[in-house]
């Protein structure tokens, strides 16, 4: 899979991506990502991409024509899902993940400022947000949304077993883990996981999986 970052901070996602399983995910060539500073795209002498609101008001808007360049600078970019990152978008959830890790290529925008000029929506085909609370940047959600797709493009974790049982993987919250010791502090790991019996250990997960739901996302079972 590939995907392409329009951003004004490109140096923003290394720290991240070098790391760890995203990391590793690209040294094994399942994922590549490139960057473009669609700054590089301004067509004014001073470089700038954002401009005054038309109407009035506070703040800058992002101008269409640079993000517009930049995108058709992108090769592939007819045949690439298109996703801008914004407040305004559909709620990204681990069903989006799912159908993220199977595309070819995505290209994500990131916008700053106060937001964008309306005609960069024409340019996409998807707007996602991560939640409803304002970043200062789509940075932190395209990152968020990597992060998310990349674990879940086959091959990048041992095996899918890595996260069928996730959370949200099937619209309820994972079952809890334990590990060594025994006992710690009087808390005890409960008996059954102790037992040896795989049966019974499978009835306790989704029996807990059910109950750590009702009570803490009542919401997800609804649907
Ligand atoms: N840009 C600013 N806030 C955002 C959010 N919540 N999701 C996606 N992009 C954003």
């Amino acid at each position: 899979m590939k995907i392409t970052v329009l951003t004004l901070f490109p140096e923003m996602f290394s720290p991240v991506l070098n790391e760890s399983i995203i990391k590793r995910a690209q040294e094994n060539s399942l994922i590549e990502f490139s960057f473009v500073n669609f700054r590089d795209f301004s067509t004014n002498k001073h470089k700038t991409v954002d401009d005054t609101p038309y109407g009035g008001g506070a703040g800058m808007v992002l101008s269409v024509e640079p993000i517009y360049h930049a995108l058709k600078s992108i090769e592939g970019n007819e045949n690439a899902l298109k996703i801008l990152l914004t407040p305004q978008g559909k709620t990204f959830k681990q069903a989006t993940a799912k159908e993220l890790a199977l595309k070819e290529h995505i290209i994500m925008i990131c916008g700053h400022y106060e937001g964008f000029d309306e005609r960069v929506r024409e340019l996409v085909d998807i707007e996602l947000s991560i939640g409803d609370y304002v970043l200062t940047g789509g940075e932190i959600a395209a990152l968020t949304i990597i992060d998310s797709v990349t674990r879940l493009i086959p091959g990048v974790l041992g095996s899918p077993e890595s996260y069928e049982h996730d959370s949200f993987y099937t619209d309820s919250l994972d079952y809890p883990q334990y590990t060594k010791p025994r006992e710690f502090m009087g808390m005890k790991v409960p008996d059954v996981l102790l037992s040896g019996n795989h049966q019974e250990i499978a009835k306790w997960r989704e029996e807990m999986k059910l109950k750590k739901t009702t009570e803490r996302r009542p919401d997800l079972l609804k649907k």
